[in-house]
């Protein structure tokens, strides 16, 4: 049986990540390793992430992660037959550190490099779990992103419906963790703080779901400046926050949004799975939420598992064994870091 491994990198953020995955001759791509070393600590005392402590840790963490990632996965570097690297989108000084290591080790190693997209990677993380994805609409939520895309293939450009015109849903978690004095990253805090709290306590704003607003974008802002205004209102007045009610009812209303849409665009173009990927998608309330109405519209669900929802390295080689598994034609040596990159560029 003829099967490849493919060692994919991620560094896109304040995660080192580093997976080791294997293609099978069938194209079913199985999990092998997936390191992680994260600087998250170094930013919690800035309430957010600092790209030159991230690139710095990236750089010190990089060669040791590598090194784990193959010793868990019990294969030697001579056994590597391709690498695979986020490109972008992502900060531009991480991102570097994670390509210029990819083109060192593919160089060292003479083995084709592959620079994804880190969005389509979140997607092409869930074939790790549960098999080869059917045509999907994607919801992508995490700390920099959230978008709606129809996904055909995971070697094709990804098609975009929609996405926030202003703050990422993660972003949002951690701003308004940060407003009630919870800790950094915001999402796991607020999503542990409602599970006593009730989240019908107040009805937040959902963003751009009225009858005129774009059917398939989102927009965080306004719940984000309701939870300040409110909290401060509360101070104001002397009254104890009530951090659990708080946290539920921000936390359903951005939920509510996210499920409605991705239903929604599901219904009207006509697909019947919905795969959620990001950070924000380890959120335990919008997991059963997204569980509960596909289940009423028929829509098959399909969650990775929480830490494979966050960024990690196995992601990105989960979408090097697709591409490599579609005869994609590798990247070239002289790819550079894009923090910008377009959806719609699934390789570099
Ligand atoms: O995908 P990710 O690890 O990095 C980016 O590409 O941004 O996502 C990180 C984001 C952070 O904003 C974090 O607060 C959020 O995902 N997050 C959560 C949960 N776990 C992580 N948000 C809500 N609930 C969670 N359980
Ligand atoms: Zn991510």
């Amino acid at each position: 049986m003829m099967t490849a491994i493919v060692l994919g990198i991620e560094t896109s953020c304040d995660e080192t990540g580093v997976g080791v995955v294997r293609l099978h001759d069938d194209g079913v791509v199985t999990l092998l390793a997936d390191e992680i070393a994260s600087s998250v600590a170094e930013h919690a005392r800035f309430g957010g992430v600092v790209p030159e402590v991230a690139s710095r840790a990236h750089l010190q963490a990089m060669v040791p992660t590598v090194h784990r990632a193959l010793e868990t996965a019990g294969v030697a570097a001579s056994d590597v037959d391709a690498v695979a690297v986020t490109a972008g989108p992502g900060l531009a000084g991480a991102l570097l550190v994670g390509v210029a290591a990819a083109k060192a080790y593919a160089t060292a190693w003479d083995v084709p490099l592959y620079g994804v997209n880190h969005l389509t990677a979140h997607v092409a993380v869930d074939t790790l779990e549960h098999g080869p994805l059917p045509p999907a609409l994607a919801l992508l939520v995490s700390g920099g992103h959230s978008s709606l895309l129809q996904v055909t293939h995971l070697a094709a450009p990804l098609d975009p419906l929609g996405a926030t015109i202003d703050d990422a849903a993660g972003e949002a978690f951690d701003k308004v963790a940060r407003l009630l004095g919870l800790g950094f990253p915001g999402g796991p805090f607020i999503d542990r703080a409602a599970r006593g709290g009730d989240p019908a306590s107040v009805r937040f704003p959902r963003g751009l779901t009225g009858p005129r607003d774009a059917p398939y974008d989102f927009s965080f802002a306004g719940v984000k400046t309701a939870v300040a205004r409110h909290v401060e209102a509360l101070q104001r007045d002397g009254v104890t926050v009530p951090v659990g009610d708080i946290a539920a009812a921000f936390q359903e209303a951005v939920v509510d949004v996210l499920t409605a849409k991705a239903l929604r665009a599901a219904a009207d173009r006509g697909i019947d799975t919905l795969l959620l990927g990001g950070g924000v998608a380890a959120n335990s309330r919008l997991r059963a939420l997204a569980a509960q109405r596909c289940a009423t519209a028929g829509v098959a669900l399909r969650v990775p598992r929480p830490r494979l929802c966050t960024d990690n390295g196995a992601m990105v080689a989960a979408l090097g064994a697709h591409l490599l598994a579609a005869c994609a034609p590798s990247s070239g040596f002289d790819i550079p870091a894009d923090p910008t990159l377009a959806v719609t560029r699934s390789l570099v």
